[in-house]
C-alpha cells in the first residue's frame, strides 16, 4: 500500500504525507531531505522563513530523483507581502530551491494588521498561478474570518490551508470553513511537536505521551506518532511531520499497513483542548518578528 495522493481543488495531485523541515537547521536539511526521499516521501514542505530552501534543493539533487517526482511546497513570509514584493519572493524561493516552477506556494500567515498587503500578496500568487510559475496556491494559519476577508476579494479559492493541527488542537471551525470552500486542510505539527517545544508554557504536555493515543498505538502494534499520522491521512488531511532522525523519518512514513477504527478516530478527536500552541495571528503582528528573507 502506498501513501495516498490527494487531488487539490484545481486538479493538481499531491501526496498526502509530506516531509516537514520546520526548525531543521540549514546545514542538516539536505541530509534529512535526501533520507526522506530515499525512504519514499515524495512531498517536501519548507518556507522562505525557515532559511533552509537551499538545503531542500541539495537534498533533492542528492537523492537522484527527477524534479517531476517530488512535490515541493514553500511559503512566502509576511515581510514579502504586497503584490510586487510577493512576485519577487517567488523569484527568491524558486532560485534557492533550484526550481523554475513551485508545486504549491502559500502565504505563511494572514496579517490582519496589514490586510491590504495580505491581499496584494495573494493577488501575486494568483498571477503566478495563471503564468504557470506555480501549480497551486494556498494559505497558512488562516482562521474562518480571514478566509472570509480573503474570499471577498480573491478569484482563486486557495487549494490548501495549512494550520496547527494535532490531537490537542484540531480547530473544528477552521476545518469546517476549509471544507465548505473545497480547501484542503493540511496539518502542521501533526504529531504535536509544538506541545513539547520549549515555550508552550503551562499547557506543555506532549501529545506523544497521551494515554489514549498510547493505548490505541499498543492495540495496533504501532507508535503514537504513527497513530496520529494515520489519523490525519485516514480523515482526508495532508500532514507534514518533521524529523531529522533517520529512524523517526522512516517510522513516520510507515503508516499504511493498519487502519484506525471509527472508535479510535472518535477517541482521538475527543482529545482537543482548544489550546493553540502557535501564535494567534490576530494578537501579534508577525512583522514584529523581524525575519528578513535574503536575496537568492
Ligand atoms: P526529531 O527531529 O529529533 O525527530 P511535529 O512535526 O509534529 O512538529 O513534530 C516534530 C517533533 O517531533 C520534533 O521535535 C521531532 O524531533 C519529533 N519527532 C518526529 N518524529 C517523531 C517520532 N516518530 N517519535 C517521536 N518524536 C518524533
Amino acid at each position: 500500500m502506498n501513501i495516498p495522493t490527494i487531488t487539490l481543488n484545481n486538479g493538481v495531485e499531491m501526496p498526502a504525507l509530506g516531509f516537514g523541515v520546520f526548525q531543521t537547521p540549514p546545514d542538516e536539511t539536505a541530509t534529512a531531505v535526501d533520507t526522506a526521499l530515499r525512504i519514499g516521501y515524495r512531498h517536501v514542505d519548507t518556507a522562505a522563513a525557515y532559511g533552509n530552501e537551499r538545503g531542500v534543493a541539495d537534498g533533492l539533487r542528492r537523492s537522484g530523483l527527477s524534479r517531476s517526482e517530488v512535490f515541493i511546497e514553500t511559503k512566502v513570509w509576511v515581510s514579502d507581502y504586497g503584490y510586487d514584493e510577493t512576485l519577487h519572493a517567488f523569484d527568491k524561493s524558486a532560485a534557492k530551491l533550484g526550481l523554475d516552477q513551485i508545486d504549491l506556494l502559500i502565504l505563511h500567515q494572514p496579517m490582519p494588521q496589514h490586510f491590504e498587503r495580505t491581499l496584494g500578496a495573494y493577488r501575486a500568487l494568483e498571477q503566478l498561478l495563471s503564468d504557470g510559475r506555480v501549480r497551486a496556491i494556498g494559505v497558512s494559519n488562516f482562521m474562518a474570518h480571514h478566509l472570509d476577508a480573503l474570499m471577498a476579494h480573491a478569484t482563486v479559492v486557495p487549494a490548501v490551508n495549512q494550520i496547527e493541527f494535532h490531537p490537542y488542537f484540531t480547530q473544528p471551525d477552521v476545518q469546517a470553513a476549509n471544507a465548505a470552500r473545497g480547501i484542503l486542510t493540511q496539518a502542521w505539527s501533526p504529531i504535536g511537536g509544538i506541545t513539547f517545544y520549549p515555550g508552550y508554557g503551562e499547557h506543555r504536555r506532549s501529545v506523544l505521551d497521551d494515554e489514549a493515543i498510547s493505548s490505541i498505538a499498543e492495540s495496533h502494534g504501532k507508535s503514537a506518532a504513527q497513530v496520529m499520522l494515520r489519523w490525519h491521512i485516514q480523515e482526508g488531511r495532508s500532514a507534514i511531520p518533521k524529523s531529522t532522525n533517520a529512524t523517526r523519518i522512516a517510522e513516520n512514513f510507515d503508516v499504511v499497513d493498519f487502519k484506525l477504527s471509527a472508535e479510535d478516530v472518535a477517541r482521538i478527536d475527543a482529545l482537543d483542548t482548544g489550546h493553540r500552541g502557535g501564535p494567534d495571528p490576530d494578537e501579534r503582528d508577525p512583522l514584529e518578528w523581524n525575519i528578513d528573507i535574503a536575496e537568492a
